[in-house]
């Protein structure tokens, strides 16, 4: 099996530093190192007679160059009473022949005691962080074998939603869900918290009887009677895709390697909605090589979830409003599956490279739309997604150094850098090239890519490298890479797609200002995806007579598909044009907890001069958001 372990750098200037306190230090330090060759199996991503330069990643205070963990056991129980999942993290280690120490990343833990190979030790934890924590600081020496740490979790942890059962579907059980993406596994894991970094894992999860236990591992598919549950993930992968969901959970089969879990009165919605799973992942095959990670299963989680879905290995988690009933948002399973290659199998090796997971993903996922549903379709995504970019962009300014691909985020919490561009602009870039070399080259291109670095971890400068080695240059095409890559805005040769179906959306929707409405014969076809492009592309003219009018036609305040009631309600409030759909807002606002929907609804009232209906409506609902959306909400309200 191959493993990061084959390049591992040893840092002759590490055992000087003792002070791991501050972040500084840190970036202080200039990783040139040799390559050291433990795993000769695997092929070279660099002439390993050439110093490689890998930024230490500054969200991390993991040395992995002195002492890296490399298999996690994890034997946890989570007390839904007091909030808290405790236990130990159990970690093999692979040493540096000067090694002194461990470093692991931990926040808000309650530490209770560390053994190294057993024996009792004293550790340091620096000073705390707001986003990083705490560095946990462990005495080793390069023959020790591995550590333990008894630890437990605040009930405050960032990465854990703990939700009564009036938040969930059913409103009998409790629930809990973990979403480590950036850097939140620290809160209830203590680990070497870099992308860079991989380990594997088995775990032990006890939790109450009449609650089922997922992971991002092998999963057991119904309850037992003692309520202790093993899970074991062989493949490598970072610490942020260790995940954890327990619930009142049933599960139900699609293909043959692919399922759903939910809670029961969601479970036969989500497994009509989710039927051609398993078709995408043979698409997916198709394209890009063999799926590595056996099983492919999603748990449909409470509304609170902060995300649309997170890619943790074997089993994404999704949010319930891709439920739309008619199958028209898969396109988001569409999205997690192909992060089973790229960012799963290939990550990014620091949060400065999120466009290499993210674009290379919503790039794989629109090839996997397209196979199974044709062209057209795949353009009305991309066409959405040129919508947001272009609207990215204009939020943050075209000048605006988080408009880059490769993103400066040093000093500044992660998530805080994560846009529409390192999906967009990096799908868009990735468009480019497909178009330079051909799609039959280019898909040659990204399957051997996905190949060469599997369960390997890339950077931004490493993937320039490789694109100029296995691309551009045996094809002779010159493309403004680093304009893309390192420049701001989007390029002037950035592709233009359409769509025939968009193409008379926009005949329509222009006369709408007029007073001319679209009638149900015209719109008897219409698909999720055109009447999302027909209300964003509703003019300022549009006064609240044609809105009432709309709305009676079309229900779209009322409507059963997210995405639609969402868009409506945005422009609506842009128009200032929401009174009579308030009571329909503030529900929408209470139970869902999705971020993407979140951030746009809150800042459209804000900007429309109410944000005393946005502060109201926020004071009765933020119980119900996990912590990554409060943490975006607080900002953009100032709480
Ligand atoms: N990995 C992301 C979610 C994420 C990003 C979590 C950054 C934490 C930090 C996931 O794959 C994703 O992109 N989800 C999107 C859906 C997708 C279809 C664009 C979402 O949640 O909306
Ligand atoms: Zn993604």
């Amino acid at each position: 099996m191959n493993t990061d372990l084959k390049q591992f750098n040893y840092f002759s200037g590490l055992k000087n530093r003792t002070n791991l306190n501050t972040i500084d230090m840190i970036k202080n330090v200039l990783i040139f190192a040799t390559t050291i060759t433990i795993v000769a199996c695997t092929q070279q991503v660099h002439d390993a007679s050439q110093p490689i330069e890998r930024p230490q990643d500054t969200h991390s205070y993991a040395i992995p160059t002195e002492s890296k963990t490399q298999h996690l056991s994890l034997d946890l129980t989570a007390d839904f009473t007091r909030q808290v999942l405790s236990g130990t993290a159990k970690y093999s280690l692979v040493n540096s022949p000067d090694a002194k120490q461990i470093v692991l990343d931990t926040r808000d833990l309650m530490i209770h005691s560390v053994t190294v190979d057993g024996a009792d030790v004293g550790y340091t934890l620096g000073k705390s962080n707001t986003h990083l924590g705490q560095a946990l600081t462990i005495p080793i020496k390069p023959e020790s074998k591995a550590i333990t740490i008894n630890y437990e979790t605040a009930p405050t942890a960032a990465a854990l939603q703990w939700l009564n059962p009036q938040q969930t579907a059913d409103k009998k059980h409790p629930f809990l869900f973990t979403q480590g993406q950036a850097i939140l596994t620290r809160t209830w894991i203590p680990c070497q918290d870099s992308p860079g970094i991989r380990i594997t894992y088995d775990a032990q999860i006890t939790c109450p009887k009449d609650l089922l236990p997922v992971m991002s591992a092998s999963n057991p598919t119904e309850k037992n009677a003692t309520g202790t549950y093993t899970f074991e993930m062989k493949q490598p992968i970072p610490p942020y895709l260790l995940a954890l969901a327990i619930g009142d959970l049933n599960y139900g089969d699609i293909g043959k390697q692919t399922g759903v879990y939910a809670e029961p009165s969601v479970l036969d919605k989500a497994l009509f909605e989710f039927g051609d799973m398993q078709a995408m992942l043979e698409a997916a095959e198709g394209l890009y090589g063999p799926y590595l990670w056996e099983r492919y299963d999603v748990i449909v989680l409470p509304p609170s979830f902060p995300f649309g879905g997170m890619e943790n290995p074997r089993l994404t988690f999704a949010t319930p409003t891709i439920l739309a009933g008619d199958k028209s948002l898969t396109a988001l399973i569409a999205h997690e599956l192909a992060h089973s290659w790229s960012g799963n199998l290939v990550t990014n090796a620091t949060w400065n490279d999120f466009w290499l997971n993210e674009g290379f993903t919503v790039y794989f996922e629109r090839r996997i739309m397209e196979t199974l549903y044709g062209e057209e379709y795949a353009n009305m995504l991309a066409m959405l997604g040129f919508q947001d970019l272009q609207h990215e962009v204009h939020a943050l300014g075209k000048s605006h150094k988080d408009t880059h691909l490769h993103l400066d985020l040093d000093g500044r919490d992660p998530d805080d850098g994560m846009t529409d561009i390192a999906y967009e602009k990096g799908a868009y870039f990735l468009t480019l090239l497909e178009e330079k070399v051909g799609r039959e080259a280019f898909d040659k291109f990204l399957k051997d890519y996905f190949e060469t670095h599997k369960f390997q971890t890339l950077t931004t400068d490493e993937f320039k490298v490789y694109l100029n080695q296995h691309l551009l240059d045996p094809y002779a095409i010159e493309v403004n890479i680093d304009e893309w890559i390192h420049g701001a805005g989007i390029p002037d040769n950035c592709p233009s797609i359409t769509s025939d179906k968009f193409t008379k959306v926009d005949a329509i929707v222009s006369n709408v200002s007029k007073g001319d409405l679209p009638t149900q014969a015209t719109t008897n076809d219409w698909t999720t995806h055109e009447w999302l492009h027909f209300i964003r592309a509703l003019g300022d003219d549009v006064d609240s007579k044609a809105l009432d009018a709309l709305n009676g036609l079309y229900g779209f305040a009322d409507s059963g598909n997210s995405e639609i009631a969402a868009a409506w309600f945005e422009k609506s409030i842009q128009l200032g044009h929401y009174d009579y759909f308030r009571p329909q807002l503030e529900a929408f606002l209470y139970t869902v907890g999705r971020r993407k929907f979140l951030t746009p609804l809150y800042s459209a009232l804000k900007e429309a001069g109410d944000i005393k209906t946005a502060k109201a409506i926020y004071a009765k609902s933020k119980a119900n958001y996990h912590s990554v959306s409060t943490q975006t909400l607080d900002a953009l309200l100032g709480e």
